[in-house]
């Protein structure tokens, strides 16, 4: 093969646990952490900051155009920056995750991410997570994983993420955004969030995050690295 890099793609809704599964399952394994929404949340955040109306794909194009992204490898993650700078909580506002299911829809958005995703294997192996990873990044992944969670489990869980961040949304309000989002991520014509078929499903509801890092180490038949570092 050419490509002997080994990736794990782990898709699935909002707040269905996937980026800390995902970045335990990388150190567990001693692969490299991706986030692809934080990429695309990256994009959202710098188009509507430099003032562009995000809803109008030639805007947001020429935006992204003008964006000086680089990638780096810290603490067992591929991370970027935009301009020079590292997006942060700017990036995980309400504001923010209101506009980026509209940015990701547009097909020229899709073809730079998925480029700049699929160029991430120079940096070695990858736990990746987002929703088309299994489906349209890496087709040929060696593992695939599909987490999911009940819409009202996922919203009590994004609400407890808000809070500590200073976001006072109430937890209708906050399902209300995650089913708006499930929605337009599942009805975009490019790259829709949907199962792929050789796909293993994980139902997160009722599970921990440490159970549901131990039931994916065990299908890929590896036990829990006990040397892992420790996860901020
Ligand atoms: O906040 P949450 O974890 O639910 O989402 P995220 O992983 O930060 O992704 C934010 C948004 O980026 C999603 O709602 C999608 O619109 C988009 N996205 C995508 O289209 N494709 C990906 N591979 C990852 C994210």
């Amino acid at each position: 093969m050419n490509n002997p890099t080994k990736v794990i793609a782990i898709d699935g809704p909002s707040a269905s646990g996937k980026s800390t599964v995902a970045r335990k399952v990388a150190a567990g394994l001693g692969y490299r952490y991706v986030d692809s929404g934080a990429l695309y949340r990256g994009i959202a955040w710098k188009a509507a900051d430099s003032g562009c109306d995000v809803a109008r794909n030639e805007d947001v194009v020429a935006a992204m155009g003008r964006m000086k992204v680089e990638f780096f490898e810290e603490a067992g993650a591929i991370r970027y920056r935009i301009d020079g700078v590292e997006p942060r909580a700017e990036i995980r506002t309400e504001r923010v995750s209101g506009l980026v299911s509209l940015v990701a829809a547009m097909p020229e958005v899709r073809a730079q991410v998925t480029r700049w995703l699929r160029d991430m294997a120079q940096f070695g192996d990858l736990v990746m997570e987002g929703r088309d990873i299994g489906t349209v990044v890496f087709p040929g992944a060696d593992a695939k994983f599909y987490l999911d969670a009940s819409p009202e489990e996922r919203a009590r869980r994004r609400h407890a993420e808000l809070k500590p961040a200073g976001e006072t949304a109430d937890v209708n309000r906050v399902m209300d955004s995650l089913k708006n989002r499930d929605q337009r991520d599942s009805g975009r014509a490019t790259a829709p969030l949907k199962l792929a078929a050789d796909a293993q499903v994980v139902d997160t509801t009722g599970l921990n995050i440490d159970q549901v890092v131990e039931v994916i180490l065990k299908r890929l038949d590896k036990p829990l690295s006990k040397s892992s570092p420790p996860l901020s």
